[in-house]
């Protein structure tokens, strides 16, 4: 991420900050047609400072493979951008807190589509309570920041690990994004296609 736009210090969230080891902030290209959402770093991120480096981030790291895409195409994020002690969800405090970040990390990427993987980053960026296995790979409108912005929800790559079944929502939900920037039209191409 640009200096501008990477969070260099922060101590808006007091017991974050005593929690963390670093911020960790978005990782990917500034013009991603993608942008994944997640909920907040892990232990494994936390350590390494880059979003979904653990067993999730594998997870989703496999499913864009699979789909033409590495990571390397894609921006990914969280909603907030120091780990939770014990990996609790952040509170509605300490989302607010950190919204402001990702507000202008979406401003600055300006992607196709926002994906947000689980319950946590489609609620925040919906304002609405969402059932995210139910609405799974659906497309909303939303307002973020003033601006338009095309979010599809995902269900968490964790959950796939607890719950096999999940695998088949979250695979055709990343199909559903994946189709959208195959289509809009831009002329950009996926990875292995020249
Ligand atoms: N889970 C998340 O929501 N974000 C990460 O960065 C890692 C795991």
């Amino acid at each position: 991420m640009s200096d501008d736009i990477a969070v260099t210090e922060c101590t808006r969230c007091e017991e974050l900050c005593a929690s963390r080891s670093r911020i960790v902030n978005g990782v990917g290209p500034e013009d991603a047609e993608l942008l994944f959402v997640g909920e907040a770093p892990g232990e494994n991120e936390d350590e390494q400072g880059e979003p979904f480096v653990g067993r999730s981030g594998d997870v989703l790291d496999d499913a864009l493979r699979d789909r033409g895409l590495a990571r390397r195409d894609v921006r990914i994020t969280n909603c907030v951008r120091c780990r939770p002690p014990d990996n609790r969800d952040p509170t509605v405090e300490e989302l607010a807190n950190c919204r402001e970040y990702l507000e202008q990390e979406i401003d600055a990427v300006d992607p196709t589509v926002v994906v947000t993987l689980g319950k946590v980053p489609s609620e925040h960026l919906l304002e609405r309570s969402v059932a995210v296995t139910k609405e799974a790979g659906g497309l909303h409108d939303a307002r973020i920041a003033g601006e338009a912005r095309r979010v599809l929800v995902c269900v968490h790559p964790a959950a796939t690990l607890y719950d096999p079944s999940q695998r088949e929502t979250f695979g055709k939900a990343l199909d559903e994004a994946v189709a959208l920037i195959d289509d809009d039209g831009n002329g950009q191409s996926r990875l292995g296609e020249f």
